[in-house]
């Protein structure tokens, strides 16, 4: 029995929506990106969980402020990896996850997850991968002198920052920038990438072939 109140637009868009597990360990600036994007209707998903792995990570209360539900790991509370991993797929099934998105977390996402969730993990690193992977992208690219660095988002997989690259983006390096000026700049970009490479996905315009990410128009 169709609903009279809801127009059948609201109806369809309800069905297309896309749910994502937001895995954070930090700030979460990008969690609040993807959520207020989300939230203005530009982006056909929505955060069902937001898992962290730090108890104390800010990304948690940016979660609770908008009503979604949200979960601290912690790794030292599990026997191993594995069963770690299990417990964060636990959460993301019991949420009825489609689309897992990696916002600052710093741990390498195990293979329970990935083989679950297979090329439906996203990442976000603030360098032009393959140069600068790991947990300093910023201090790495500007103590090495680079003129110009940038962002990465990428699909996942059992490497640390090294999956099939979505969108990259690059930001310049000024003559006299320090960590947190760079990172003020990347950070901008990382709050416009992001959602736009998620939103991509969602129409179901990502294509990988092999290594390579083809956007269909
Ligand atoms: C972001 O700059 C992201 O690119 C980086 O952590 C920061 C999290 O910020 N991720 C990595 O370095 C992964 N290798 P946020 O918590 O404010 O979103």
């Amino acid at each position: 029995m169709p609903n009279n109140n809801m127009p059948n637009n609201a109806v369809n868009m309800q069905r297309n929506i896309t749910r994502l597990g937001v895995l954070i360990s930090g700030s979460g600036s990008n969690l609040q990106a993807i959520i207020d994007n989300s939230e203005a209707g530009q982006l056909p998903a929505k955060v069902a969980v937001v898992i962290s792995n730090k108890e104390d990570a800010y990304g948690l209360e940016r979660a609770k402020k908008h009503g979604i539900p949200n979960i601290a790991l912690r790794r030292k509370d599990y026997p191993d990896e594995s069963s770690y991993n299990n417990a964060i797929l636990k959460i993301l099934k019991d949420h009825s996850v489609d689309l897992v998105i990696m916002a600052g977390y710093m741990r390498l996402l195990g293979k329970e997850v990935l083989d679950a969730y297979p090329n439906r993990v996203m990442n976000i690193h603030p360098a032009l991968l393959p140069s600068f992977p790991g947990a300093h992208g910023i201090k790495d690219a500007l103590a090495y002198g680079v003129k110009v660095t940038g962002v990465t988002v990428h699909f996942a997989n059992e490497v640390f920052d090294e999956g099939p690259i979505i969108l990259q983006e690059a930001v310049p390096v000024f003559e006299g920038d320090t960590e947190d000026t760079l990172a003020e700049r990347i950070h901008a970009v990382e709050h416009v990438i992001y959602p736009h490479a998620i939103k991509l996905y969602c129409e179901g315009k990502l294509e990988i072939r092999g290594r390579k990410v083809v956007i269909k128009e």
